[in-house]
């Protein structure tokens, strides 16, 4: 007798939910009514009505979960964060709150150096423990993705130190942690006035060994009048496609410095915080895939007031993403569901864009919209299920954390 793969048992079933496949289509959330999630192997094997099940392949299926009427969505994704640092920078934000900017910290010396001192003064084991607290903080919100950053180390051992921190949380934790490197975040005191010679270090340095190491997946850098040029950020960028990594930016954060252009030029996958975008460059962007993230912490942190330009990246059918940005400085962040809240009433998103952007937008923000971010036959069986029932409750509350049940690679979490 042939045995159709078809109707091998699954591993896995959820039944009774209220499905947000946020799979791109005629409803809102794509949102599937009385649906069932069958799992095997790791992937979604068959996604239809509760009452259509295929009993033969329950038999044996040892996770059956009735989810009552509840929501389900796909598992949630970070795709901007800077999770592996050293110390924390409270005491800037006392300065803050009596007068001093947050360019005026930078420029004295604190800043992002405050944090590259202290994580360099940390060792590994220090590293990991401090970003194990953050992390199981924005896992218990239902997060099956991470990317996490270097670039609080801005020298040779201290960048890789970050890095394998990073990869090491990903095989601690289940689930997936994407590294990005950062060495272009800032220059470091020893190169102060030498920006040409640092990116040198990072570019015939520190990039190398890192591509050799295999621990980065994508290259970032920060593009501002307080870090580095388009011109410097492109040496950077020629660098990462030499060792065929995909990069992305932290552009138009704090002035327009025609960042976001130059990256999509390079076919980046995402252009981050872009409060200073213009909506000429909006239309450019437009032409690439690359993926608009916005960053609602940094702004809310910093008290910013420029919002990015949220209903010129819609006409253009921008894909937009929201992260925590969470990082010692600017957004000291750890809830995912927060920066939901906060995209929709800063950046008057609406729920289903802001859910859109912590899912499906977030994982082509990382290049793996192939693979994760929707729920749909064939995907990783990456899914979350919730003490609610209307999606958009996930933006509404500010606090709480409706997450009930986990199932990353078709396993409980
Ligand atoms: O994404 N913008 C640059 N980097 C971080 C802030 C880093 C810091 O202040 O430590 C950000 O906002
Ligand atoms: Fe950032």
């Amino acid at each position: 007798m042939i045995i159709k793969n078809s109707d091998k048992p699954w591993d896995a079933v959820w039944f009774n939910a209220r499905l947000a496949t946020m799979a791109s289509g005629a409803q809102p959330y794509g949102l599937l009514e009385n649906a069932a999630v069958g799992v095997r192997n790791g992937r979604i094997e068959w996604i239809g009505d509760t009452d259509q099940l295929p009993h033969a392949v329950l038999n044996n299926c040892p996770q059956q979960v009735d989810c009552k009427g509840l929501l389900v969505t796909p598992g949630l994704i970070d795709c901007h964060t800077h999770l592996v640092y050293g110390g924390n920078r409270t005491n800037e934000f006392e300065q803050r709150l009596n007068g001093v900017s947050y360019e005026q910290i930078s420029r004295a010396g604190g800043g992002i150096a405050a944090t590259v001192a202290a994580t360099r003064a940390a060792s590994a084991a220090e590293l990991l423990e401090a970003a194990r607290g953050r992390l199981e903080g924005l896992l218990a919100e239902g997060l099956t993705t991470v990317e996490i950053k270097s670039g609080y180390g801005l020298n040779l051992p201290d960048e890789l130190k970050i890095l394998r921190v990073a990869r090491q949380l990903g095989e601690e934790y289940p689930l997936e942690v994407v590294t990005t490197f950062l060495g272009a975040h800032a220059t470091p005191p020893e190169y102060q006035n030498r920006e040409e010679d640092y990116i040198d270090l990072v570019c015939d340095q520190i990039l190398p060994a890192v591509a050799d190491e295999n621990l980065a997946d994508a290259v970032d850098a920060f593009c501002e009048n307080i870090a580095f040029t388009p011109q410097q950020v492109s040496r950077v960028f020629d660098a990462a496609g030499y060792h065929k990594l995909p990069v992305k930016l932290h552009a138009e954060q704090l002035s327009d410095s025609k960042g976001a252009v130059l990256a999509s030029s390079y076919g980046a996958l995402s252009v981050d915080h872009l409060e200073y975008l213009t909506e000429q460059d909006v239309a450019k962007l437009a032409a690439s895939n690359t993926v608009a993230v916005l960053l609602p912490g940094a702004f809310y942190f910093l008290s910013e007031t420029k919002l990015p330009p949220v209903d010129a990246l819609r006409e253009h059918n921008v894909a937009i993403a929201i992260a925590s940005d969470s990082n010692p400085g600017s957004s000291p962040v750890g809830s995912l569901l927060l920066m939901l809240n906060m995209a929709c009433t800063l950046f008057k998103l609406t729920p289903e864009e802001a859910l859109a952007g912590v899912t499906r937008n977030a994982a082509r923000a990382l290049g793996r919209g192939d693979r994760i971010g929707t729920l749909e036959v064939g995907k990783q069986a990456d899914m979350v299920l919730w003490r609610i029932s209307d999606p958009a409750e996930l933006s509404y509350r500010i606090g709480g954390n409706p997450c009930n049940q986990v199932m990353y690679r078709g396993k409980p979490r």
